[in-house]
């Protein structure tokens, strides 16, 4: 496939509508164009150019500067693991190396199947489960050369596509983590937390103190709109 689907276009119309200036939209253009392919393809940016009023080099600049956008194509899985310093100092180096002795290819590379693509990726952000992966983009904590082996035979035989949809899909569910203070370990691949209720805004709180009914450290989303966003501003007397 190459430009965007009738429907797809629709879509990126609508989100064209959200934005002042339609090439404010150019990000989450790209995103709906792997999200269909897989990658971006050339006559996808060169689609998106035109509905946003950008040239196909300019649209390729900017695909070309984001590490989550892949302008040739990838494997039906994108495992990307970690080797920041949070996950190299747990063995992410040694996990990396049993990665390529696994799969038979060297980061950047896609098994021959082309099932699997391997990625050397800076910090996933999920550093309190060091060493980590992801695959497209759904996170795996606390992974030894055991648990990948077993990642990977379950996403060969197709075990886990309901928890990793193809790449390019990107996550429509509120992410949560297990942050080790709450004593709660990191769910599997990154889909819907059932246990998920979300919490009222906070009237007043400490800054940086998390929302009313939102155990500490379990869902970091609702951590980020605390009045500790408001606390940048200083005690200060509003002007
Ligand atoms: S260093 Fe690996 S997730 Fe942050």
């Amino acid at each position: 496939m190459a430009r965007l689907t009738p429907h797809n276009e629709q879509r990126a119309r609508d989100l064209i509508a959200v934005y002042p200036h339609p090439r404010s939209a150019l990000i989450p253009l790209l995103h709906l164009l792997q999200e269909q392919d897989g990658h971006l393809t050339a006559d996808g940016m060169e689609h998106v150019g035109e509905l946003v009023g950008l040239e196909a080099a300019e649209v390729r600049g900017t695909a070309s500067f984001y590490d989550m956008f892949h302008t040739e194509p990838v494997g039906k899985y994108l495992v990307a693991v970690c080797t920041n310093i949070a996950c190299l100092l747990q063995g992410a180096y040694e996990l990396l190396e049993h990665a390529e002795e696994r799969l038979g290819v060297a980061p950047g590379g896609t098994t021959p199947d082309g099932l699997f693509t391997l990625e050397d990726a800076e910090c996933l952000a999920l550093c309190g489960n060091a060493p980590c992966l992801t695959v497209n983009w759904r996170f795996f904590g606390d992974v030894d050369r055991e648990r990948f082996d077993e990642i990977i035979r379950r996403l060969a035989a197709g075990e886990l596509d309901g928890e990793v949809p193809p790449h390019g899909t990107l996550a429509r569910v509120r992410r949560t983590v297990g942050v080790p203070a709450a004593g709660v370990s990191v769910h599997g691949a990154g889909g819907p937390d059932p246990e998920y209720v979300p919490a009222p805004p906070a009237e007043s709180a400490e800054p940086g103190a998390p929302a009313d009914g939102v155990a500490d450290g379990v869902d970091l989303e609702t951590h980020a709109t605390t009045p500790a966003v408001a606390s940048l501003d200083g005690p200060g007397e509003p002007s």
